[in-house]
């Protein structure tokens, strides 16, 4: 140790030296699908509360299952489609590299989007292998409506990730931001409305994607 780095580390008993590297940051997969831009914007402001947390972070989009005609046939998919052309799709091997993951998943009909099913289905080597074991997990979705289900998709996500044998990081009241953005516990669920997101649902989504983010580099110490 260097005369400077003594100095220093007398002075300062947290600063990192050669001695105490300064941790590798966790890697955290959003894995992601948007029909109309909500969960895509849900997403991204996830991504920059981790970052800002200090995770390494890949912001990816599960592929599009439905038929292009049909995606054609709307005007706001087609457009949402187009504004996340350069969005990597994801494959197994985002989930294998991270250390957490956050999906995020519009309800249909109180379940998941089946384009995140159809991607979950492909998992099944991973999951075999006992890859998927151990990573923490959290979920986050958007409806129509305040109670048109989102509190069981997050459930039947969570359920999934239980298979793998992952570790759930809801969010539960461990903030007050997640009462002003409507009290689910189990994760950031928000009003759709077209892509636009409340501040209050912005505050609850990070407030979650940080604390994924911690209880995830508690673990790894
Ligand atoms: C096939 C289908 C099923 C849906 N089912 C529900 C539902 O059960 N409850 C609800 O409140 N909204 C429902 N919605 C509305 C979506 O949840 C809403 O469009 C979505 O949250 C918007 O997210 P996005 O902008 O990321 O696509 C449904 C939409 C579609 C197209």
């Amino acid at each position: 140790m260097t005369f400077l780095q003594r100095l220093l580390s007398a002075l300062y008993p947290q600063t990192p030296t050669q001695e105490t590297p300064m941790p590798t940051p966790i890697k955290l997969a959003i894995v992601y699908y948007s029909t109309y831009g909500t969960n895509h914007a849900m997403a991204e402001a996830a991504a920059e509360a981790a970052r800002q947390a200090g995770a390494e972070v890949r912001v990816v989009k599960v592929r599009e299952t439905a038929p292009q005609d049909v995606v054609n046939s709307q005007d706001a998919w087609k457009a949402q489609q187009e504004r996340t052309a350069h969005v990597q799709e994801a494959t197994p091997d985002d989930l294998e590299w991270a250390d957490a993951i956050l999906l995020s998943s519009p309800t249909r009909f109180g379940g998941a989007a089946s384009q995140i099913r159809a991607y979950i289905d492909t998992l099944g080597g991973l999951w075999g292998t006992g890859k998927l074991a151990n990573k923490t997990f959290s979920a986050m979705t958007s409806a129509q409506n305040p109670n048109g289900g989102q509190e069981t998709t997050l459930q039947t996500l969570y359920v999934t990730a239980m298979h793998w044998g992952a570790i759930l990081v809801p969010p539960g009241y461990t903030d007050p931001v997640i009462f002003a953005s409507g009290g689910n516990p189990y994760g950031a669920s928000v009003t759709a409305d077209g892509g636009h997101l409340k501040d209050t649902d912005i505050a609850s989504i990070q407030h979650q994607a940080r604390r994924l983010v911690e209880v995830t580099q508690q673990l790894k110490r």
